[in-house]
């Protein structure tokens, strides 16, 4: 019971708690006499009608009797369970606790399933309708609030069907990607570029590994910019480069937007997108499953 900070609680609700209790048994006292052996009732004094008049019989006995079952059961929930303040009870029962064997519980379950997928390639997990529509679940539960629940992505969150891939899109590559998580570096350049000027050369450049429309004058003058600082990622023709997370600059897919905007904004401040690792959270036997699930979305294209 880490909710109590301060011991005040704790006795405020342990006292009213045990106060309230005792206050029921004295009103089931106080209800209980007048079971008298003579025949006379008091009555309240409230008379309706000329002669109907209220009497006030004590509680039957049976009534009486569930009410102290209530109070004995009370007692003894509370002595075994948490409820009283910080008292845990003598069963050390806690929530947390039952939700742990509950998972353990279905891990042992379905445990043996998952192995098994786990020692199937993931090739050929992509022809097994049931493994891929565990992974599908896997992926609802996990993934969408990233990737879509279309997996189609977002703005820096990639797309995962399009058959593009920033960090490889072979089977291996992809449950890499899954288990430790990736962290793309792309430096800011404004000042490294002399400043807007330098990056809209740039820019210019970039537009043009698409096939777009650019001003060519400065298009030209970013190639030699584009030569000097962004070959090494990017590579000399810009198809980038999986080992890094480069993007492709000439398919005109765009994880950060593709307006001219877009790409300038991309080169002057940067960017730093990060999948975060799942392997520790969700156990490799997943991550394989689900690695079988995205791979089989690139191939329905
Ligand atoms: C150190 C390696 C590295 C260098 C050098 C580098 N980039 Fe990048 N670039 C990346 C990475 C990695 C990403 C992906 C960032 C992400 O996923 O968050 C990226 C992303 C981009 C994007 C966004 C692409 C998209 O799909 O939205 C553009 C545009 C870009 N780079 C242009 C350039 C230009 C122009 C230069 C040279 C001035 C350059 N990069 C130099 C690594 C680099
Ligand atoms: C917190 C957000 C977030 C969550 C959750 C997340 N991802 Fe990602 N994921 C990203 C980002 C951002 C990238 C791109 C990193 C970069 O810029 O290079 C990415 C990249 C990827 C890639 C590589 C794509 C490529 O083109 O190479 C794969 C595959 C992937 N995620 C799968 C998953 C799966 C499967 C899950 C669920 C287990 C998941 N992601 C959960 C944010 C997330």
């Amino acid at each position: 019971m880490a909710d109590f900070n301060s011991d005040f609680w704790h006795w405020y609700i342990a006292i009213l708690t045990i106060i309230s209790i005792l206050a029921c048994v004295w009103l089931l006292r106080w209800m209980s006499t007048g079971h008298s052996k003579s025949d006379t009732v008091e009555d309240t004094g409230h008379v309706w009608d000329g002669d109907l008049t209220e009497l006030n019989n004590p509680l039957p006995r049976w009534w009486l009797g569930l009410f102290y079952i209530t109070i004995v059961f009370s007692a003894f929930y509370l002595l075994l369970y948490p409820g009283l303040g910080k008292f845990g009870g003598i069963l050390d029962w806690t929530s947390q606790g039952a939700y742990e064997e509950e998972v353990a519980a279905m891990d042992a379950k379905v445990g043996p399933l998952f192995a098994r997928y786990q020692q199937t390639s993931i090739l050929d997990l992509t022809k097994d309708e049931t493994a891929l529509k565990v992974g599908e679940r896997l992926y609802a539960n996990y993934c969408t609030t990233c990737h879509g629940s279309d997996a189609r992505g977002a703005r820096g969150y990639p797309n995962l069907r399009d058959g593009n891939w920033l960090w490889g899109g072979s089977p291996a590559e992809i449950k890499t990607t899954i288990m430790q998580g990736r962290q793309a570096a792309m430096p800011a350049w404004e000042a490294v570029l002399g400043g807007e000027r330098g990056v809209d050369e740039v820019a210019q450049y970039v537009l043009s590994l698409s096939g777009r429309a650019t001003i060519s004058e400065l298009a030209a003058q970013g190639k030699t910019k584009y030569e000097m600082f962004c070959v090494a990622c990017h590579g000399a023709d810009g198809t980038g480069n999986t080992a890094l997370g480069a993007p492709n600059l000439t398919d005109n897919t765009w994880l950060y937007g593709g307006s001219l905007t877009r790409i300038s904004q991309s080169i002057a401040v940067g960017r730093n997108g990060k999948m975060p690792a799942q392997g520790e959270f969700l156990g490799e036997a997943k991550v394989h499953l689900l690695s079988a699930y995205i791979y089989s979305l690139s191939q329905q294209q």
